[in-house]
């Protein structure tokens, strides 16, 4: 069955908006809205769009600047502009920043499909000449941070080359998404990524899923088998959870690093291969070294690029950014529509330490974008989040300090309202509002 097209919309007109879907949807197109060039951006930034169509006098942010935006960073993509004050000056303008087609509104069904598959056909005649920003927009990591900001020029840096790298970091923080942003942003992107995660196959096959294995074996070896590493030729295997593999596993690892070469279970001969490895864990394998538990020798096989991913506590600034993610991916997906945090929820957020990480950020965004109406609000978000007090990690505190904090906590979760925190904390107003004084 044909794929059908995604088609983004942009208006600021819902009117207009609901129009063009109705149309499109005719058409059997798949559409995504936008009323502001905000959205869209972030809709551009998590999905792949075929066609953009764009309305040009919008406020805040106009349509030329969208279609600049998006000539620079999607050249493939074909934009069409939709608008309602015909001149010929936006007409130029909206073609030289980009658009390659135009359409006065109020035009018919009949002439919007004409543009839309005259539109769509320059991109067909355009893909296969820069494909590759076509795959550079999928896995984009997120974030401004200087931490984050510093992962990304690793990346740039070891993209085109093969070092084996080791991925560090807690859980849900991106390591997988690291890994794969380097495969697939490097030279060697058209061969294989395989991920395999060593915690989650039973030790005993392991070995031979990753190395592969020879007929007779063992029982039930009927064929020979190629492994893993095989079939990443030339591209990337992405080792997760490596502190789960066994010190048999570690053995043979270490030789594919060295020698660059295979060896199939129950095989005497030995294969070359030609890939990268990545590894990853959350576990501390310093640790396992001093237990015994993990090779000294594969360990700084695997470190020679390190790659630490911050927890998101350390970077703070990018929650902004990445709960605008969640929210236009879940938004499209529950309720066809943009939807938005308020400034006390956003607030909750930012103050919140995330020991689950991006992970626990997308499940929380998830499940609010299902609670709540339009916006989300403090009372659609999980108790957790409203209830954790940061306490300073290297320093205690005072009994009034402590109070301080928790009493801060309180209003946030009650939106700031005196009898509920009151109510609460079991005692008066007076004396609520006599200690918020202070
Ligand atoms: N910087 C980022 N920008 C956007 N999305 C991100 C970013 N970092 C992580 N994510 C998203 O967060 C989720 C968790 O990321 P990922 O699976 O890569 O984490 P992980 O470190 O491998 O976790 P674990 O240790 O639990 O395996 C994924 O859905 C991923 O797409
Ligand atoms: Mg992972």
């Amino acid at each position: 069955m044909l794929q059908k097209e995604n088609i983004l919309i942009v208006d600021d007109d819902i009117n207009i908006l609901e129009l063009l879907q109705r149309h499109l949807h005719s058409l059997d197109y798949h559409t995504y809205k936008a009323i502001s060039v905000k959205e869209a951006v972030a809709i551009l930034r998590d999905t792949e769009i075929d066609l953009l169509i764009t309305d040009l006098k919008m406020p805040e942010v106009d349509g030329f600047q969208l279609i600049q935006f998006a000539s620079e960073h999607y050249p493939n993509m074909p934009k069409l502009v939709v608008t309602g004050y015909p001149s010929i000056q936006d007409a130029l303008s909206a073609i030289k920043s980009g658009a390659v087609d135009y359409l006065v509104k109020p035009f018919t069904k009949e002439e919007l499909k004409q543009s839309v598959l005259k539109s769509l056909s320059t991109k067909k005649k355009r893909k296969t000449a820069t494909e590759t920003a076509e795959t550079k927009k999928y896995n984009e990591i997120i974030g401004e941070s200087e931490v984050i900001k510093n992962v990304t020029q690793i990346i740039d840096r070891v993209k085109d080359n093969k070092a084996t790298i080791y991925i560090s970091g807690e859980s849900g923080t991106g390591k997988e998404l690291v890994a794969r942003s380097i495969h697939y942003n490097g030279k060697f992107s058209r061969a294989p990524f395989i991920a395999v995660n060593c915690g989650g196959i039973p030790e005993n096959l392991l070995e031979s899923e990753l190395f592969g294995y020879i007929k007779g074996a063992f029982t039930g070896a009927n064929d020979n088998r190629e492994g893993f590493f095989q079939a990443a030729e030339g591209g990337t295997i992405f080792l997760d959870e490596i502190g789960n593999a066994s010190l048999a596993v570690q053995s043979r690892l270490l030789r594919v690093l060295q020698e660059k070469e295979v060896v199939k279970v129950g095989a005497r001969k030995s294969e070359k291969i030609d890939i990268r490895v990545i590894a990853a864990t959350n576990s501390n394998l310093k640790e396992m070294i001093a237990k015994e538990t993990f090779r000294e020798d594969l360990f700084y096989r695997l470190t020679v690029v390190e790659i630490e991913v911050p927890p998101l506590r350390e970077r703070k600034e990018d929650i902004p950014l990445l709960a605008d993610k969640f929210l236009f991916k879940y938004g499209n997906e529950y309720k066809d529509r943009y939807i938005t945090l308020d400034t006390e929820a956003l607030a909750l957020l930012q103050r919140y330490d995330w020991p689950g990480n991006i992970r626990e950020l997308e499940n929380v965004i998830q499940r609010a974008v299902i609670m709540c109406d339009r916006t989300i609000g403090v009372k659609d978000l999980p108790d957790t989040l409203k209830y954790q007090i940061d306490f300073p990690k290297d320093s205690l505190l005072s009994l009034k300090e402590m109070e301080k904090k928790y009493i801060e906590k309180v209003l946030a979760a009650t939106n700031n309202n005196q009898t509920k925190a009151a109510e609460i904390l079991k005692i008066d107003r007076k004396t609520l509002r006599g200690k918020t004084k202070e």
